[in-house]
């Protein structure tokens, strides 16, 4: 087992065979797997920790201010987790004409969202909430769309939203 590995014993198997996987497509130049490392950290873990930054540099054989450089130069890489409650807004045309970026702004206002801790993602100073922009929901005939964590709500409106984080702070 290489120092990797000991860094993070948690990690699973599935995720090491895919960061080989991608590090094995770069064979000339480990460092430009940094990136696509950096996604596939995110991808699982929803942010890229301190942890995660060392773990890819120790695998790039590479010094974590390398790996941190490029993380903090790609805006899509997030540096501090989502919120416990994750708004996600539609801003496909179907929901940008029936409102959803005023409907964006509402709700960051509303959850006091106003810290950006990735491109166009903010997060509460008390880290219950984030707000940030997605594409096509694929409901565009309920117009605005949006996600909170895993659950899909429709029609939205600025009422509705009241009534949400409402109920979202009494649990
Ligand atoms: S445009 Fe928003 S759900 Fe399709």
């Amino acid at each position: 087992m290489n120092t990797a590995e000991t860094v993070l014993p948690h990690l699973d198997q599935g995720f090491i065979d895919e960061a080989e996987k991608i590090i094995s497509q770069y064979p000339v130049s480990k460092r430009s797997a940094s990136l696509p490392l950096l996604h596939l950290w995110q991808k699982h873990f929803g942010y890229v920790s301190r942890e995660g930054v060392e773990w890819i540099a120790q695998k790039l054989e590479l010094e974590p201010i390398a790996v941190e450089e490029i993380a903090t130069f790609y805006p899509m890489i997030r540096l501090r987790p989502l919120g416990k409650y994750q708004f996600k807004v539609c801003r496909t045309l179907s929901c940008a004409l029936a409102g959803s970026y005023q409907l964006f702004d509402y709700i960051k206002q509303n959850c006091n969202a106003l810290q950006e801790v990735g491109h166009h993602v903010y997060l509460s100073e008390d880290g219950q909430f984030s707000v940030e922009f997605v594409e096509c929901l694929a409901a565009c005939g309920n117009a605005p769309v949006m996600m909170i964590n895993e659950e899909e709500w429709m029609d939205v409106t600025k009422e509705k939203i009241q009534e949400i984080l409402a109920q979202l702070r009494k649990k």
